[in-house]
């Protein structure tokens, strides 16, 4: 496809993209992946700014998007929500057209998916959502290049995420495998099952790209004929205060070797988005175990943003 098509466009979540936009992404990513690769000086950002608003804590995501503007020429600006005055004493309309008067670009990490798509509505430039509590689709773009990377092709493999199934890096695997046709399964107590509403969105993707969704509360049946097991921790960013709560549901959903084992695919790969709370969500043995793959993950991160910020800037 014409990647000029991709110009000016904001990621907020990839349900609005099609699978070849996508694909697009994802082979620009292996490009960029395979140039860092090769030393050279390159300046596809010179001249450009890049407004970066943190609401939540971050380390992969501000330095992936920090580092690949950055080193090609580009002036990232770091602003988190202790520096601004963002939804508080100034509106997010405010916020957005402001930035958008000085900046080429903004990356935003908060709580409302829904003040990501005000401020991508008033900005007049490209907004990337760096998560929120809805979804991660920066996250969700590396995590699909990373199987592929290991897999080759991953349509038609299945990927099973054992653990808070109605978070933001859950959402957002089930919509980018149900468009890229991969097998999806959230392993999850009931209470923590997707909401219907996505659910039912992704079996619409899923129907056209022959992917198959599932949900179920059995973890060993769950992770059955898996190429790649996920999780993510049990409380999210905001979630402080369920830690027991989310502790008591999810112990018996904890990714460990037995359960590995339980995927009958002895090439199975662990990956998790980090940072991980290693004996809780997953076993320290299968965290440093040789079947992790989550530190590629976390380098393409960098690779899958740069491919992200070249598209659409
Ligand atoms: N995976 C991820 O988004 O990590 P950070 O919270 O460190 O950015
Ligand atoms: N679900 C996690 C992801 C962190 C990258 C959170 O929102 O805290």
């Amino acid at each position: 496809m014409n990647l000029k098509a991709l110009k000016g466009r904001s990621l907020l979540t990839w349900i609005n993209f099609t699978p070849e936009e996508i694909r697009a992404f994802l082979d620009l990513t292996r490009k960029v992946k395979a140039e860092s690769r090769k030393p050279a000086l390159r300046q596809r950002f010179r001249g450009k700014t890049l407004a970066l608003i943190f609401e939540k804590r971050s380390t992969r995501t501000r330095a992936a998007f920090e580092t690949a503007f950055g080193e090609e020429g580009g002036h990232p600006v770091f602003l988190s929500s202790q520096d601004i005055q963002l939804g508080a004493k100034e509106s997010i309309e405010d916020t957005a057209r402001a930035l958008g008067r000085m900046f080429d670009a903004i990356e935003f990490r908060g709580f409302r998916q829904a003040d990501a798509e005000v401020l991508a509505k008033y900005a007049g430039v490209p907004v990337y959502n760096g998560l929120t509590d809805s979804f991660h689709p920066t996250q969700a773009l590396a995590d699909y290049f990373t199987l592929e990377e290991i897999f080759g092709s991953f349509k038609g493999r299945k990927l099973a995420f054992v653990g808070d199934g109605r978070n933001n890096v859950a959402r957002s695997l089930m919509v980018i495998c149900s468009k890229m046709g991969a097998d999806f399964t959230v392993v999850a107590p009931k209470a923590l099952w997707p909401d219907p509403e996505l659910h039912d969105l992704c079996a619409s993707f899923a129907l056209e790209s022959g992917a198959q969704l599932a949900v179920t509360d059995q973890p060993e049946a769950g992770v059955r004929g898996a190429s790649a097991v996920y999780t993510d921790v049990w409380a999210s960013m905001g979630e402080e205060a369920l830690e027991a709560e989310r502790a008591a549901l999810l112990s018996p959903y904890q990714v460990n070797a037995a359960l590995m084992a339980a995927t009958g695919e002895p090439a199975c790969v662990f990956l998790h988005c980090l940072p991980a709370v290693k004996g809780k969500e997953v076993a320290f043995d299968v965290f440093e175990g040789p079947q992790s793959r989550v530190f590629d993950q976390a380098e393409n991160r960098k690779h899958a943003i740069k491919a992200i910020l070249l598209a659409t800037l």
